[in-house]
């Protein structure tokens, strides 16, 4: 595995394979690598002859209040992590390369931002949608793999690929969890014993949910007053967010007829966790 951090020579290399007739792969991440993102990356080197990751903590899409200065990092052990997922290259750019004092431009995408995520963190979905579209013209992927789990992210992602024309397949990748059930993520690593016995109840909410929509029950407002319930049975959790939505606009719905996505955001004490899962009625 090589390891990129100079924007020219990822863009030269992802030129000269294209050129060569070989297909890639690209999963951006964040870092401090699980098997959430690791998954992701072995789906790309199954698809593709050639695997780009990148790791970088883009500060644009964070609030001033969020955990920027926090994140966790662990560069060495994402390294051979990413390595033995088949990555070929990883992409570790500087945010002084990224974003150079001259940096002007925003991509802002509208209604489907204004839900979820896009209302508890403002800006958020900018930032994603900036660096994703940097991060496509440097490495210049034939495929990318988000994951489910930012379920919200993935849509903005088609989105913005479908308006701006980009010629990228987006593929998404369904959440991978830990045996008990909680979604992996890097912020779990935040949780002390105790909240990870609390940040159960997201799965269970799902989980409760689905059971309701097959018992026959589409009202989303008995859905998610049997979350709220759940929920509170659990210590240190406060809701961010339940929604029921329609899986491409994020626009409220409020019988399921079809597919719906119910998408939720909670804080475990300081630690905020989101998500999701389709319902079928
Ligand atoms: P990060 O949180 O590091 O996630 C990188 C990718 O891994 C995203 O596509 C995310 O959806 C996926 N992922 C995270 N946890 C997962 C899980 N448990 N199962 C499956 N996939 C999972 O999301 C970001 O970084 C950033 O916003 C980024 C897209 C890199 C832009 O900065």
């Amino acid at each position: 595995m090589k390891k990129i951090d100079s924007i020219s020579e990822m863009q030269k290399i992802s030129e000269e394979l294209r050129a060569s007739g070989k297909t890639i792969a690209f999963v951006p991440t964040m870092g401090f690598l699980h098997e959430g993102h690791l998954e992701l990356m072995r789906e790309g080197k199954r698809r593709t002859d050639i695997l780009i990751a990148s790791i970088f903590i883009n500060p644009i899409q964070f609030g001033f209040s969020e955990d920027l200065d926090a994140y966790p990092r662990d560069m060495e052990g994402d390294f051979k992590k990413a390595k033995n997922a088949g990555t070929d290259f990883i992409f570790i750019p500087s945010v002084k390369e990224m974003y150079p004092k001259t940096f002007q431009t925003t991509i802002n995408l509208k209604s489907i931002t204004n839900h979820l995520c896009g209302l508890s963190r403002p800006g958020h979905f900018d930032g994603v949608a900036i660096v994703i579209a940097k991060l496509f013209n440097i490495t210049r992927p034939h495929i990318a793999i988000f994951g489910q789990k930012d379920f919200q992210q993935l849509a903005i992602i088609r989105c913005m690929v479908k308006d701006l024309n980009l010629d990228i397949e987006i593929i998404g990748h369904q959440t991978v969890r830990e045996d008990d059930g909680l979604a992996m993520s890097s912020r779990n690593s935040y949780l002390n014993s105790k909240e990870q016995i609390s940040a159960l109840c997201l799965k269970k909410s799902l989980d409760l949910s689905i059971a309701m929509v097959n018992g026959g029950v589409t009202e989303t407002l008995k859905i998610k007053s049997a979350i709220e319930k759940l929920i509170s049975t659990h210590s240190f959790v406060e809701i961010d967010y339940i929604t029921i939505c329609d899986p491409e606009t994020m626009e409220d719905i409020n019988i399921i007829e079809g597919e719906a996505l119910l998408a939720l955001a909670v804080y475990i004490g300081k630690t905020r966790l989101i998500d999701n899962c389709l319902l079928n009625a």
